[in-house]
């Protein structure tokens, strides 16, 4: 099974209900494909952890990093895993806004692997 991470700009004509729209179609699909994860956002950034069969992953991450609905879509870390860490969830939302904290507010597509890491712990 691979668990892969990436971080990306969210477009700016995205708005909630676009978000929305992701969401529904993505549960939709991820169901059928048995993958699962979380995608979080910061208003400006997504973060989302995809895991499941490995080619059923890539081929997904394939059309997410062409998706017009954002940009700058950089792969963060690709590991083989023997569990999940969302298996709840064929794909959990989380909008997080905690301005105080410096890893939640800050561009997500400047993180290293080990502060991704660390944004996983404070949402499994
Ligand atoms: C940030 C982001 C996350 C996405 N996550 C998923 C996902 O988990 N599962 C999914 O099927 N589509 C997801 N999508 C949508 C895909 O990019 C794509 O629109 C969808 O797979 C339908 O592609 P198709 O019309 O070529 O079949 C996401 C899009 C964005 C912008």
């Amino acid at each position: 099974m691979l668990r892969l991470i990436y971080t990306s700009k969210i477009s700016r004509d995205i708005d909630s209900k676009g978000v929305q729209e992701i969401i529904s179609s993505a549960r939709n699909y991820n169901k059928r494909a048995a993958v699962t994860g979380v995608l979080l956002s910061n208003f400006d950034c997504f973060f989302q952890v995809l895991e499941g069969p490995d080619i059923l992953v890539k081929l997904l991450f394939e059309k997410i990093r062409r998706d017009p609905r954002h940009s700058e879509v950089k792969l963060v870390a690709e590991s083989q895993v023997g569990g999940r860490l969302f298996s709840q969830w064929n794909m959990s939302y989380l909008m997080v806004s905690e301005k105080n904290d410096s890893l939640i507010s800050s561009d997500w597509t400047k993180l290293s692997a080990n502060e991704c890491e660390t944004i996983i712990e404070m949402v499994v």
